[in-house]
């Protein structure tokens, strides 16, 4: 019957350090030469994760992935690790 509690602690005390480990895999792979992770590091270039999470969450993981990966009308080309783009944009899309 303890399982879940200890579980959920778990959870809940490694999600700041997945947080930490998203960041540093948007850095790596140069995101933020183009966008801060939160709003107050606002980056001349381009809008915040939070930001783009609100404004293009609806287009879903998939196609963000893949305007990101093979560029759109706003955005350059970023071929970095396919995973790792995938884990940054879920990670993003968290941030609204
Ligand atoms: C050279 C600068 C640059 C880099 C590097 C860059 N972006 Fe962007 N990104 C932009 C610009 C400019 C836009 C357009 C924003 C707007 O005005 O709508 C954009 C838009 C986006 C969007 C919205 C969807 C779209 O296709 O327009 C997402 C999501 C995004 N970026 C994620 C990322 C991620 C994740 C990375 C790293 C893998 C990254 N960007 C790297 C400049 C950049």
């Amino acid at each position: 019957m303890k399982l879940p509690i200890c579980a959920a602690a778990v959870v809940a005390a490694l999600l700041p350090l997945t947080a930490a480990a998203d960041a540093r895999l948007a850095q790596r792979n140069n995101c933020t030469n183009c966008h801060a992770i939160d709003e107050t590091g606002r980056q001349a270039s381009s809008m915040s994760f939070p930001e783009l999470a609100r404004k293009y969450g609806h287009l879903g993981e998939d196609q963000i992935v893949k305007q990101v990966r093979d560029g759109s009308a706003g955005h350059p080309p970023v071929r970095g690790n396919e995973a790792q783009t995938r884990d940054i944009v879920r990670w993003m899309l968290t941030l609204k």
